[in-house]
């Protein structure tokens, strides 16, 4: 059966970032997928520590072999035939926890030999889900796309297919901004975004969990 697993980088599990990858898994469900999440602030590890033990010669090269509570799930996104990674965007980046993950999940299969590409064992179907306070304008304004996309290059590379992004801009981030000091932003504005607008990027999360499925499928199917 073909297994999709949701990484969830950032710290609140019920939450704008949750509620998109849940939505992304329901649909991957719904078309045929064993789903898992994985709540990567429940773990406890680090990034690369380069200790190179994925490229040294012999059992641990093309591995992550550094033992720490990331090691079981890199061990089970080598399985995978797709992996949605969801991050609220903190100063215009993926959150430290996605990142540290990423740093181990893709040098493990960033050959050093010459001629050498990606030491992937399969392809990967990935998706990528960002969650912001910025309007979609003023993401491309303040030039998001480029450094998320300096990331997502390496989707790409190692796991051989394009990442798919999904988006939630403008989210509603307390329960009451009356307990907070945040005039800032527009609030009644927000929560109407929050109220029409939301529950729309969380069916385009799950519609792209269904074709996230179907695309696998067909791979399958060749
Ligand atoms: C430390 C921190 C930094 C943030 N930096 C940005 C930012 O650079 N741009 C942005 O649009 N939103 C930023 N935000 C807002 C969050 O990305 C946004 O509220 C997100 O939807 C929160 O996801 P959650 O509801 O799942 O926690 C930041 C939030 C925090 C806590």
């Amino acid at each position: 059966m073909m297994k999709i697993y949701g990484v969830n980088g950032g710290p609140r599990k019920n939450w704008n970032t949750a509620t998109m990858l849940e939505h992304f898994l329901q649909g991957a469900r719904s078309a045929g997928a064993e789903v898992e999440t994985i709540h990567l602030f429940d773990l406890d590890y680090t990034g690369c520590r380069s200790c190179f033990l994925c490229k040294r010669r012999g059992p641990t090269y093309g591995r992550c072999s550094y033992r720490d509570g990331l090691q079981p799930v890199l061990e089970k996104l080598r399985q995978a035939d797709g992996i949605a990674f969801a991050s609220p965007i903190y100063f215009h980046q993926i959150t430290a926890q996605l990142r540290g993950l990423l740093e181990r999940l893709f040098f493990q299969y960033h050959s050093f030999e010459r001629g050498g590409g990606s030491l992937a064992p399969q392809k990967i179907e990935t998706a990528v889900l960002y969650t912001m306070n910025v309007t979609e304008e003023e993401m491309r304004r303040r030039g998001y796309p480029a450094v998320l996309g300096d990331t997502e290059q390496y989707f790409s590379y190692t796991f051989y297919a394009e990442p798919q992004r999904i988006y939630a801009f403008d989210t509603y981030e307390f329960t009451d901004y009356s307990q907070y000091q945040a005039d800032y932003w527009d609030e009644p504005a927000k929560r109407r975004w929050h109220q029409e607008q939301f529950p729309r990027d969380c069916q385009n999360a799950f519609d792209a969990g269904v074709q996230m499925a179907a695309r696998i499928g067909t791979d399958a199917g060749r």
